[in-house]
């Protein structure tokens, strides 16, 4: 990754009209609903923008849009891109990079995951309040990392607090029930054995995915605020473990999407 891919990308998107977004938003499996909200919407398809990693078959829908919610710009990416499809710590976290150099003053992030606490259920939401790294390596650990912001990023909060109290302000008004807690991110794509939920859970984890740590680290890298929540899809009871699969996952994701709108649209319209 150089400075002037990074230009090019954003050039591009410019000039297709992605002016000034304030807001970035990014859709986990399975959340996709969130884009029929979006108004006088602007597509980019993720393979015609330069530079972006490139899509695999499977992935040839992702796109970035951009358009109007709540009356502010936002960039929605639908899609995103895994470790476990073969992309590296960079290519994921290029996204977080443009929409950043786009403009945007703060991130959503939204995820699928796995609920390690059993007071947690599946359809639950999940607002991460911190995370455990357990993907095996850094999207920072790079050679001109210092050419791009601060080697050595302090973690201590990195997800902003302010965002967190506001977040959790709409749930409380708006009804909808919010669990809080520790996200641990794995590569996978396989789903865990009993014997690794039972050491997260340890660890201290109560929800587990594949994804939104690399991006995290990243803004707190860029030092754009970020907030991210969970749809818990499964519960992860080693001692009553059922078997699960991925349509079951998105299936659940897509039913719980709704309560995650209401509060990202809050949070919007609140911020
Ligand atoms: N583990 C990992 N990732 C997941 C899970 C899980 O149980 N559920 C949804 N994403």
């Amino acid at each position: 990754m150089t400075k002037k891919q990074l230009d090019e990308s954003v050039d591009y998107l410019k000039k297709r009209g992605f002016d000034v977004p304030e807001f970035g938003i990014v859709l986990g499996t399975g959340l996709g609903q969130l884009v029929d909200k979006i108004e006088d919407s602007i597509v980019a398809h993720y393979n015609h923008i330069p530079y972006f990693p490139l899509a695999t078959v499977e992935f040839h829908s992702g796109k970035l849009i951009y358009g109007t919610i709540a009356g502010k710009k936002v960039v929605v990416m639908q899609g995103r891109f895994h470790l476990y499809e073969g992309y590296d710590f960079l290519d994921i976290t290029y996204p977080v990079r443009v929409m950043h150099q786009l403009g945007i003053k703060k991130l959503f992030i939204s995820n699928a995951a796995g609920a390690i606490n059993l007071d947690f259920k599946r359809g639950d939401i999940m607002l991460i309040e911190d995370h455990i790294n357990l993907q095996g390596g850094s999207p920072l650990a790079f050679k001109n990392v210092s050419k791009f912001g601060e080697r050595f990023v302090d973690m201590s909060e990195p997800y902003d607090l302010e965002m967190r109290q506001k977040v959790e302000a709409i749930a409380k008004k708006e009804g909808v029930s919010l669990q809080k807690g520790v996200y641990a991110s794995v590569v996978g794509p396989q789903l865990e054995t009993k014997a690794e939920y039972r050491m997260l859970k340890t660890l201290g984890a109560d929800a587990v995915g594949m994804s939104t740590v690399p991006e995290v680290i990243v803004a707190n890298h860029l030092k754009l605020p970020v907030v991210a929540v969970s749809v818990l899809t499964d519960e992860c009871d080693p001692d009553n473990l059922e078997p699960i699969d991925i349509e079951e996952i998105i299936a659940i994701a897509s039913q719980t999407e709704p309560k995650m709108i209401q509060l990202f649209q809050g949070l919007i319209e609140a911020t």
